[in-house]
């Protein structure tokens, strides 16, 4: 495998990289594995590289708002122009109605694309300079939290990626804020970097949460439906008032088990742990540490405890996340 550094793009043929494969690309969200939208090989390896089910579509990644015209089929909402005034670049997905000549494996077979213009200057430099517009999932192995350093994508891909572009910690840590206007109703898909009330702060009114959906139903984002952020030791989420109390019952139940803490540091934990990984007090702090933490703790303990967050701001992407990733909610 090769490694470049983002800052370095001056010196490095981007073109050419980007030719035949997929690339790990960092994002300001999480680090990426991307493909030119115009290569089929290469968006078709992302899913076999991935371990990616083939109905969950790609998010597209553009430099510029001439580049999503050239998706769409569809006027542009005046609600997600709004948005995108507001926060693009930025960690915001917008669903739009694709034109029929965008990739059904960019899709995922259906009419909709997702697409959102990431911060980073240069990375939005790297798009126009490829002259394509870029697909990406979040470069993890399907299921497991998503990489927020290039260490994390190096341990679960590994030699099956050849080219990395790497750029540091990921500033914001969680995924993109998924948003929607479907059958004139507005969705948010996916919590993400956005917040729930930027969005209905700058649109002027409510929006639906649909996060969450089971097996059966039909959803417009396919990675509802499949198991996600999961470390491969359990995670044991507490919630409610009892918290303290029922931390110390379960830490009793699971003797001789290495337990780690994710820690919220302006809060008083009462148990000697294994190991802890302090996540910050603030929300975006806690964003910005937790796949880092997850992935952490799996590497020393057995079983991980984390306290519930308040679902406000930034709260309903973490619950969103930790959620996902529990394998027990205890309250
Ligand atoms: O922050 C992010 O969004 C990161 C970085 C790399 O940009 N990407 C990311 O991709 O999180 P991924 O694949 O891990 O999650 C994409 C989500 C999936 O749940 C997928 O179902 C949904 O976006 N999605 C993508 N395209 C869609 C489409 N055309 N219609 C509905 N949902 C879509
Ligand atoms: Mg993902």
């Amino acid at each position: 495998m090769k490694i470049f550094q983002l800052q370095d793009l001056n010196n490095f043929d981007v073109k050419e990289i980007f030719k035949s494969n997929a690339v790990v690309i960092p994002t300001e969200t999480v680090y990426g594995l991307a493909a030119r939208i115009d290569n089929e090989e290469a968006l078709k390896s992302i899913y076999k590289i991935k371990g990616r089910p083939s109905d969950n579509p790609l998010i597209v990644h553009v430099s510029s708002i001439s580049m999503l015209e050239n998706l769409i089929d569809q006027e542009i909402p005046l609600e997600y122009r709004i948005l995108m005034e507001k926060f693009w670049p930025g960690p915001l997905t917008l669903l739009f109605k694709a034109k029929a000549s965008v990739s059904k494996t960019v899709t995922g077979n259906s009419d909709f694309v997702a697409v959102r213009m990431p911060r980073n200057p240069l990375l939005r430099e790297l798009i126009s300079r490829l002259d394509c517009p870029l697909a990406a999932p979040s470069a993890n192995t399907s299921g497991k939290p998503s990489p927020t350093q290039l260490s994390h994508v190096i341990h679960d891909l590994g030699e099956k990626v050849p080219f990395y572009i790497d750029d540091g910690s990921c500033e914001v840590g969680l995924e993109s804020t998924i948003f929607g206007i479907i059958n004139r109703e507005c969705i948010l898909l996916r919590p993400g970097g956005i917040t729930k009330e930027q969005i209905e702060e700058a649109i002027g009114k409510e929006i639906l949460v649909k996060n969450k959906v089971s097996k059966e139903e039909k959803t417009f984002c396919p990675g509802q439906k499949y198991k996600h952020y999961s470390p491969s030791i359990p995670v044991y989420l507490f919630k409610g008032n009892d918290w303290s109390s029922n931390m110390i019952k379960a830490m009793e139940s699971l003797k001789d088990i290495r337990v780690g803490l994710l820690r919220r540091s302006n809060i008083a934990y009462q148990i000697e742990f294994h190991k802890i990984f302090e996540l910050g007090a603030t929300l975006p702090e806690v964003s910005r540490n937790l796949f880092s933490g997850l992935r952490s703790l799996e590497t020393d303990c057995d079983a991980i405890f984390v306290l519930e967050v308040e679902q406000t701001e930034e709260g309903l992407a973490i619950m969103d996340r930790l959620e996902k990733a529990s394998s027990f909610i205890v309250q």
